[in-house]
C-alpha cells in the first residue's frame, strides 16, 4: 500500500476514489480517528496546473500535451491524492463542521507551492445532500411487517472498514459505545455521489429497501439472517424529520463462506467432512424454505453470501433479485431462454426451454451497470410468475457451484476475472475425502439441462442423510 503511506502514518485508510460523469471531478474518501470525510478535486481550464486539476485531468484521461498538467500514472496521482490528504486530515478535522454529513472538502486550485506545500481547501456544505435524503423513505412508508425497530441517527455512528464489494456493507460501531461493533447496510451520501448522474441511484436504494421488506415478511428459518432490529436515519440540513438509509446486524466474527474457504486453502487445511455435510444441507435448508415456505427466491447465491454464525451454522445474507455472480450463475438465466412446464405422463413434468428469437426485450432499467444477460432481462421476474419450477432448478445450479467451491476448495482468488459462469469446469482433484455419492449429486445438478438437475427438496433430503451419516462415523 506504498501509495498510502503518508496517510497510514497520520492513521487514516484511503477507501475510494471515483469521478463523475461529466469528467470534471474526481472524489475520494478516508477514515480515521473516528471520521469519515469526502474529498473533492474540481478540473478548472484556467488553473490546469495545481493538484485537484492535475488529479481531475488524469483521472479522466483529459487531453493535455503538457506533463505538467497531469500525472505519469494512475498510480502517482494516486499517491498525490492520499498525501494532500494526510497533510490536511488533521486542520480539516479541527473545522467546527466537519461532523456534518453534508459536508465535502473542496481540493482548491491553488499552487500548493504557496501554502507549505499543504494543498489548500475549503469546507463545502453540498446541496446533494438534500436531494440524497429526498430520495429515501421514512419508515412508515415501509413494510416492516409491523416489525418493531429501534432508530439511530447515521451520524452517531463512526464507520471502520468497508466490508464486501462495491456496496455501503461496512463496520460501524455507535460512538457511545465502541466496543460494540455492528454490520451497516443501506446508502450513504457516498453511494449516492457515486450514481446519482445517470440515476441508477434509484434502483440502489430500491434494492436497498425490497430485500428489508422481503426479510420482514418472510417466515423465519434458522439458516436465514434475521432480520435487522435497528433502522439508520439522516434528515436534511436543518430538518428534523427521519429517512431511512439503512440498517444494522450484528457481527457474525467467523465472517463468511468464501473468506472461510479461502483461509483454509490458505493454511492448507481441508475443512472436515462433518463440517462440509453439515453446512451444504443447511444451504440446501435455506434455498429450500425461500422457495417453498417464503415463495420467493435469492439469486446471488454464492459462498460469500452465507455467514458462518458464531455456532458454526450457515446463515444466507444479501438478498439481491436483481443481480447474479457470474462465478454462480446457471447458464439459463442469461436472458436467452424461455420456459415452460409441460405435463408428460402420470403427474409427471418436464420443463421445455425455447431459445427467444423476437425482437431486443428488457425488464431491467437502462441504468443498470453491468452488461450480463440478466442484467438487461432479468428471468427471475418472468420464472418466480410463470414458471416457478424453473427458477428453482436455477437456484440449484447456483446452490450446488456453491457446494463445489465448498468441498473441493478450489482456489478462490482464481475466479476474479471469470466473465461467464461456463468458464469454471468443475474437477474434483485433491478430493478424495469427498464420498463419490456426494461428489455425483453435485454433479447432477451442475448439468447444463435443468430437467437433470435433482429439485430443492430432494436435495434437502440427500444432504440431511449425508450430514447425519458422516456425524454417525
Ligand atoms: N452481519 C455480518 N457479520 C459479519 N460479516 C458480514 C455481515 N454482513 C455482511 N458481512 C460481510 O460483508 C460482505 C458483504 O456483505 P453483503 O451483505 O453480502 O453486501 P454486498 O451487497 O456488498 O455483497 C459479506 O460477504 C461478508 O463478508
Ligand atoms: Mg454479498
Amino acid at each position: 500500500m506504498g501509495e498510502q503511506n503518508s496517510l497510514q502514518s497520520a492513521g487514516v485508510t484511503g477507501e475510494w476514489i471515483w469521478g463523475d460523469d461529466l469528467e470534471t471531478v474526481v472524489f475520494a474518501q478516508a477514515y480515521g480517528h473516528g471520521r469519515t470525510i469526502i474529498f473533492r478535486f474540481k478540473f478548472d481550464n484556467k488553473s490546469p496546473r495545481p493538484l485537484a486539476s492535475r488529479v481531475a485531468t488524469c483521472y479522466h484521461d483529459l487531453n493535455t500535451s503538457t506533463p505538467g498538467h497531469s500525472f505519469p500514472t494512475t498510480s502517482t496521482m494516486r499517491e498525490a491524492i492520499w498525501t494532500a490528504v494526510a497533510n490536511i486530515w488533521n486542520v480539516c478535522c479541527l473545522h467546527p463542521e466537519i461532523h456534518q454529513l453534508d459536508v465535502i472538502i473542496d481540493i482548491l486550485n491553488e499552487e500548493a507551492e504557496h501554502h507549505g506545500q499543504q494543498a489548500s481547501w475549503d469546507l463545502c456544505h453540498e446541496k446533494m445532500y438534500t436531494d440524497y435524503v429526498e430520495m429515501l423513505s421514512p419508515a412508515s412508508h415501509l413494510s416492516l411487517n409491523n416489525q418493531q425497530m429501534s432508530k439511530i441517527e447515521y451520524r452517531s455512528l463512526v464507520r471502520l472498514n468497508q466490508l464486501g464489494g462495491r456496496g455501503c456493507t461496512t463496520l460501524v460501531y455507535n460512538a457511545s459505545d465502541p466496543l460494540t461493533k455492528y454490520v451497516f447496510k443501506g446508502i450513504n451520501f457516498r453511494t449516492f455521489l457515486n450514481g446519482y448522474e445517470n440515476g441508477h441511484i434509484l434502483e440502489e436504494i430500491k434494492s436497498f429497501y425490497r430485500p428489508m421488506e422481503l426479510i420482514a415478511s418472510m417466515p423465519r428459518h434458522p439458516n436465514i439472517m434475521a432480520p435487522a432490529q435497528t433502522l439508520v436515519t439522516v434528515c436534511k440540513p436543518g430538518d428534523t424529520v427521519p429517512f431511512v438509509c439503512g440498517t444494522l446486524y450484528p457481527v457474525l466474527s467467523n465472517g463468511d463462506l468464501a473468506a472461510y474457504i479461502e483461509k483454509s486453502n490458505e493454511t492448507g487445511q481441508r475443512i472436515p467432512a462433518t463440517k462440509k455435510a453439515k453446512w451444504c444441507y443447511q444451504m440446501a435448508a435455506a434455498v429450500a424454505h425461500t422457495h417453498f415456505d417464503a415463495k420467493t427466491y435469492h439469486m446471488d447465491l454464492k459462498p460469500g453470501n452465507f455467514l458462518i454464525d458464531n455456532d458454526w451454522n450457515l446463515v444466507l445474507i444479501d438478498w439481491e433479485q436483481s443481480d447474479a455472480p457470474v462465478t454462480t450463475a446457471a447458464p439459463e438465466i442469461d436472458g436467452t431462454w424461455d420456459v415452460e412446464e409441460v405435463q408428460v405422463q402420470n403427474s409427471k413434468t418436464f420443463l421445455q426451454y425455447t431459445n427467444y428469437t423476437g425482437p431486443e426485450r428488457k425488464n431491467m432499467p437502462d441504468t443498470t451497470p453491468d452488461d450480463n444477460g440478466w442484467n438487461v432481462w432479468n428471468v427471475g421476474l418472468v420464472w418466480s410468475r410463470q414458471c416457478r419450477k424453473a427458477l428453482e432448478l436455477a437456484e440449484v445450479f447456483s446452490l450446488s457451484r456453491s457446494m463445489w467451491m465448498l468441498l473441493r476448495q478450489p482456489d478462490m482468488g482464481s475466479f476474479e476475472d471469470i466473465t461467464a459462469t461456463e468458464e469454471i469446469s468443475e474437477d474434483w482433484n485433491m478430493s478424495e475425502d469427498i464420498p463419490l455419492h456426494g461428489r455425483d449429486a453435485v454433479d447432477r445438478c451442475l448439468m447444463k439441462d435443468p430437467n437433470e438437475r435433482i429439485g430443492l427438496h430432494e436435495l434437502v433430503t440427500f444432504w440431511s442423510k449425508e450430514k447425519r451419516e458422516v456425524e454417525s462415523v
